[in-house]
This record gives structure tokens, C-alpha cells and sequence, in this order.
């Protein structure tokens, strides 16, 4: 059985490294009841290293939520793929919605995604329309985005990358709403087809994750429902008693 995936995007907290260091340590002590799940932590990358170093057992593994779209140079308050590999990321969140409002690009996207491949990161490719609409028009959204992104990444890297279909309208504290286990499924179909027809393999195993507002109260529909392969969890992550619920859950699938 396919371990889910289950991600904490802590985003910008918790704002000292003592609070970050205590929230991992009690998840890393979790980490034994949830086995048969890969728990991801994406902590703000000033923490990376320092997380790593205190917690070089620990089964949660580390992510970074962004990474340069160039190794090195005068890019001032960035961080490149490999810098972030080696502080100990093992996974890197590439094209969140936060990140594509604060000037994310197609083209850019694209770069960070093969710059993160070859330094050996996993990546979480984040998709999702700003607003919903009657039509259906925004799943070509979502297929332009996968088209973007993926352009220029090989059948072989596609092993090494997961997406997180995460509807903008349903993420943090502005959310207007949360989707359904039904539609996440759609879409999840969906995306499949587009990325099994762009590169003309099959994409049954590639993980598609959902996010947007995962509570320890809708967790499971979207697992069971949903046939979500793992969730992006955000707000949720900071809550350790609550992150550890929803790992637990999907433990369970
Ligand atoms: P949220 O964030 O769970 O707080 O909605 C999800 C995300 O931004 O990945």
C-alpha cells in the first residue's frame, strides 16, 4: 500500500526557533504512531538547518515552501534549491498560490521545478483556480498551470514529483470556503488525464494531494471520498494536537 502524504506548510511561524523546535518535538514523538504515513514539515527555511540538526532521527521529514529559480547570484533574500537540500530539505512546496501572488511566474514555476529536480528535492507542485465558475472554465486553469510547469520534465522526474490541487478560494484565513471530497476527486481525475496526455505515460501513481483548509473534521472525507494520496495542511500544521490527528487519520488509508 502507497504511504500518504501528509504535509504541514507552517508558512511564515511560528516566530521563534524554541516554538518551532517544541511543535517538531512533539510531532517527532507522534511520528511513532503514525508509520504507515510520510508526515512532511515545511518550516520557514531559517529553521531548516537547525530542525535537522536536533532532530536527525526523527521520522517527519523536512520540505522547503519555495526555492530559487537560479542556483546562485545577486538575488538578495532568496535561497536556491541546493542551499535548501543541503540545510535538509527533502521535499520543496513549488508555485503556491502565496507565492504566485508575490510575482510567481509560469516561466518561473517551471524553473524552480527543474532547478529543484536536479538538486534532488521532491516536489509539491501546488495548482488551483482563483474562483470557481458554473462552466467549468477553470479546470482550464488548472490545465494550463500543469502544462507550464511540467514543461521540460521527464517521464523519470515525474516520480519525484506530487501535486497538491489546492482551489485558492479555499486557502488560510480569507477562505471563503472549503471544496468537496466529490470534486477534489474530479479534479484529481482530471489532472491525471492532463499530465498522463503531456508527457504519454500513466499517471494512476502520481500523488495528488489536497489543500485548503484540512481540518481534523474533513480530513478523512477527502482521504475516503476523495481518494486524496495525502493533504497540504496549513493552519492546522501549527496545532500539534491537531496535526497528529490528521496524520493519524491517514494512517488509516
Ligand atoms: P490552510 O492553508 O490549510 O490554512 O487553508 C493551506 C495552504 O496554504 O497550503
Amino acid at each position: 500500500m502507497v504511504k500518504k502524504i501528509i504535509v504541514g506548510n507552517w508558512k511564515m511561524n511560528p516566530t521563534s526557533y524554541k516554538n518551532a523546535k517544541d511543535l517538531l518535538a512533539t510531532l517527532s514523538k507522534a511520528g511513532k504512531e503514525f508509520k504507515k504515513t510520510t508526515v512532511v514539515i515545511c518550516p520557514p527555511a531559517p529553521y531548516l538547518a537547525l530542525l535537522k540538526k536536533d532532530f536527525a532521527r526523527s521520522s517527519v521529514l523536512l520540505g522547503a515552501q519555495d526555492a530559487h529559480e537560479e542556483v546562485s547570484g545577486a538575488y538578495t533574500g532568496s535561497y536556491s534549491a541546493p542551499m535548501l537540500k543541503d540545510a535538509g530539505a527533502t521535499y520543496v512546496i513549488i508555485g503556491h498560490s502565496e507565492r504566485r501572488k508575490a510575482g510567481d511566474t509560469d516561466k518561473s514555476i517551471n524553473a524552480k521545478i527543474k532547478l529543484a529536480l536536479k538538486a534532488g528535492l521532491q516536489v509539491i507542485l501546488c495548482v488551483g483556480e482563483t474562483a470557481r465558475d458554473e462552466h467549468g472554465d477553470y479546470l482550464t486553469v488548472i490545465a494550463h498551470q500543469l502544462k507550464t510547469a511540467l514543461e521540460g520534465v521527464s517521464k523519470n522526474q515525474l516520480t519525484k514529483i506530487s501535486i497538491a490541487y489546492e482551489p485558492v478560494w479555499a486557502i488560510g484565513t480569507e477562505a471563503t470556503g472549503v471544496d468537496t471530497p466529490e470534486n477534489f476527486h474530479h479534479n484529481a481525475i482530471y489532472i491525471r488525464k492532463i499530465i498522463a496526455d503531456l508527457k504519454g505515460v500513466s499517471a494512476a501513481r502520481l500523488p495528488i494531494l489536497y489543500g485548503g483548509s484540512v481540518t481534523t473534521k474533513n480530513a478523512e472525507s477527502f482521504l475516503s471520498q476523495g481518494h486524496a494520496d495525502g493533504l497540504l495542511v496549513g493552519r492546522e500544521s501549527l496545532n500539534a494536537k491537531n496535526f497528529i490527528t490528521i496524520a493519524a487519520i491517514a494512517s488509516r488509508y
